[in-house]
């Protein structure tokens, strides 16, 4: 293998498969984002693509995995509405889970058969950031998702011979995923492909600002704005440490849900601001500067607001610092839940197992790949938690890969 080792250095914005010497190049199916600011209705726009890809096999810190299910979450539509722009063509997908079907061959952590989640943020272990126990992110991890890589360097990924980019190390928006294997955390075969994929984002980010930020003590209120995906799986994080949660989102029916969960109250933005509502640890889990206000606005003296959403670069708040001052306030942000994957999915698996994390409650559609425009819609309409793109399971088997082409690579 040639690939450089620092992502930094990778060419941008053409993606260079051509330093790649995977053992075979397989012919796959995938949803191709082909460029960003796009208008909605998606369903119209067409923004994303589904067609036959090639994608070559595992290098020697990589594994090869059979998708079985991945979730659509909002940082994939802020690809599509060109709210945080990435290089295109570029293959979408980063909340997934699958079995392994082939592994590099330095790859001794993880075996053939094995399903994995995939975690948007891979680790190097050994980086400033990896060194803050998921406090901050891995630096060669960040900078080979800006720059649509794998963490090895390069794109594994083409279609009629030109590169196409990898989404966040994953690209699990299609039947298979070359992934290093970082960006992977195994997880026992009695948790369902469809449960493994949410664990790897809404699970890993939202219960994550729960357990490893807010920390909440017993007799505590946890508010959460913003219920999509996300931050109802920090409610259902909280719920699950028996703590008071107060659900806020400005969609009605969000509402309705989240009240069926079990929290004590499920309040409108403007509701939880008029009647003083004030919680001693509130996550903001919108994604909007309005609810980052909404978020400092009800958050208790001396309590904590931990925000999560990724608005556009150029979203502004408004808050006083007087305030922060005068009530001995914390602001903290956590990207990827300030997780350690294979630290942190394991605890998520097992609070699962024991029916304390309803994981399957998060999903609200179970979608074809096809379907992967008019999904990107109703997410932005603000009706969905997590709709999951489930694969047929003809398709292949855990050993062999039917279908597809294992002839020259690339
Ligand atoms: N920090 C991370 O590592 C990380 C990981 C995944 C997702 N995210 C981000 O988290 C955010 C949520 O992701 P998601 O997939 O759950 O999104 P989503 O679209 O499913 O949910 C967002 C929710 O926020 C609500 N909302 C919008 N504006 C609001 C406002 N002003 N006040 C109250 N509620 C409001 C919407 O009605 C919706 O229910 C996004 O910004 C996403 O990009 C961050
Ligand atoms: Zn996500
Ligand atoms: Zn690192």
């Amino acid at each position: 293998m040639t690939a450089t080792t620092n992502p930094a250095l990778i060419p941008h914005p053409t993606a260079d498969t051509s330093q790649w010497s995977g053992s075979r190049t397989h012919r796959i199916r995938g949803a191709v984002l082909e460029s960003c600011d796009n208008k909605r209705p998606f369903a119209v726009s067409r923004p994303i693509t589904v067609s036959d890809l090639d994608l070559a096999g595992p290098g020697p810190n990589e594994v090869l995995v059979r998708i079985e299910a991945a979730g659509v979450c909002h940082s994939d539509l802020s690809v599509v509405d060109g709210n945080r722009r990435r290089p295109t063509p570029m293959l979408l997908g980063h909340e997934s889970a699958g079995r392994i079907v082939e592994v590099g061959e330095k790859v001794t952590d993880l075996s053939v058969g094995q399903r994995v989640v995939m975690a948007f943020l891979p680790r190097c272990g050994e980086c400033a950031g990896c060194r803050t126990e998921g406090k901050l992110p891995c630096v060669a991890g960040t900078a080979a998702n800006n720059a649509g890589t794998l963490l090895g360097g390069g794109s594994r990924l083409s279609r009629d011979g030109e590169s196409v980019f990898h989404h966040l190390g994953v690209s699990g928006f299609a039947t298979h995923a070359t992934v290093d294997r970082r960006s992977v955390t195994p997880v026992d075969d009695d948790v369902p492909a469809d449960v493994a994929a949410l664990l790897g984002c809404a699970v890993l980010t939202g219960g994550g600002a729960v357990l490893n930020v807010a920390r909440p003590a017993p007799g505590q209120t946890v508010a959460v704005v913003g219920l999509g995906g996300v931050g109802m799986a920090a409610v259902l994080t909280a719920l699950s440490l028996d703590a008071e949660v107060v659900g806020v989102d400005a969609v009605e029916s969000k509402l309705d849900l989240v009240r069926s969960f079990g929290v004590a109250q499920a309040l409108t933005p403007e509701q939880a601001t008029r009647q003083g509502l004030r919680a001693d640890l509130v996550v903001e889990a919108a994604g909007h500067p309005r609810a980052f206000e909404t978020a400092v606005a009800i958050t208790a003296p001396g309590g904590v607001t931990v925000t999560v959403g990724l608005p556009g670069p150029e979203a502004c708040s408004t808050v006083s610092p007087l305030v922060l001052t005068a009530e001995a306030r914390t602001i903290v942000g956590s990207y990827l839940g300030s997780a350690v994957p294979r630290r942190d999915i394991p605890i998520y698996a097992q609070l699962w197992r024991e029916g304390r994390l309803p994981v399957e409650r998060l999903i609200s559609a179970r979608i074809r790949l096809e379907d992967i425009n008019e999904a990107m819609d109703l997410l932005a309409g603000g009706s969905q938690l997590r709709q999951v793109i489930v694969f047929d399971d003809d398709r292949s088997a855990t050993t062999a890969i039917p279908g597809l082409d294992t002839g020259a690579s690339s």
